[in-house]
């Protein structure tokens, strides 16, 4: 696969909420690629406190800034939801090894189900490695700070959810 002024690749999450390990992903993959639709999925097990559009508004929030990066939101499968986008490179964060074998599982079935479909792992930068959305849910919701895992505008909306 080579790279044109064309190439879109698709950074698709749960985003609940988006961190500043995701934003770190999305301004580095918005360097290498020409196009970036970074995009709100659904998950079975995943039941989310904030609503798509909530996300939606945060990540536009914190891509303001990034001209090439568009946000969006489907249902269904991923790979469907790129080749609809014309998307030809799907981008993950991987933190450490237990997220690598689950990519990399993700990845083959993903190109099982659109063969032209890439998968580009790029590795989570080590300041942000201890951040899940999970635990800027669970410290949130105790109280704790969350000013180092989340960018002022997430951190106001979550807050808010809690109380
Ligand atoms: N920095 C910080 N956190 C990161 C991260 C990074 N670089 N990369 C991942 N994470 C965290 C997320 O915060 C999230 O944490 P949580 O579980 O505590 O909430 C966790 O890693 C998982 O990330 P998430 O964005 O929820 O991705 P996911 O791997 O669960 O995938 C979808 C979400 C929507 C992309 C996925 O479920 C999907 O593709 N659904 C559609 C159906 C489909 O196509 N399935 C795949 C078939 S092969």
């Amino acid at each position: 696969m080579a790279l044109t002024k064309e190439t879109t690749a698709l950074y698709a999450g749960s985003f609940d909420p988006p961190t500043y390990g995701h934003l770190n992903i999305i301004e580095r993959a918005a360097k290498i690629f020409p196009k970036l639709i970074v995009a709100i999925g659904s998950s079975a097990d995943k039941k989310p406190i904030l609503t798509c559009e909530e996300r939606m508004e945060l990540l536009r929030g914190i891509c303001s800034g990034l001209q090439n990066v568009s946000i969006e939101s489907y249902n269904g499968l991923t790979a469907n939801f790129a080749m609809h986008q014309g998307a030809s490179v799907l981008v993950r964060g991987v933190r450490n090894s237990n997220d690598w074998s689950y990519e990399l599982a993700g990845a083959t079935m993903n190109q099982k189900l659109v063969e032209d479909l890439e998968t580009i792992i790029i590795p989570a930068n080590q300041s942000y490695c201890h951040i899940s959305s999970s635990l800027v849910r669970e410290l949130t919701s105790h109280g704790g700070d969350i000013s180092s895992l989340v960018p002022p505008l997430v951190r106001q909306k979550i807050t808010d959810k809690f109380t």
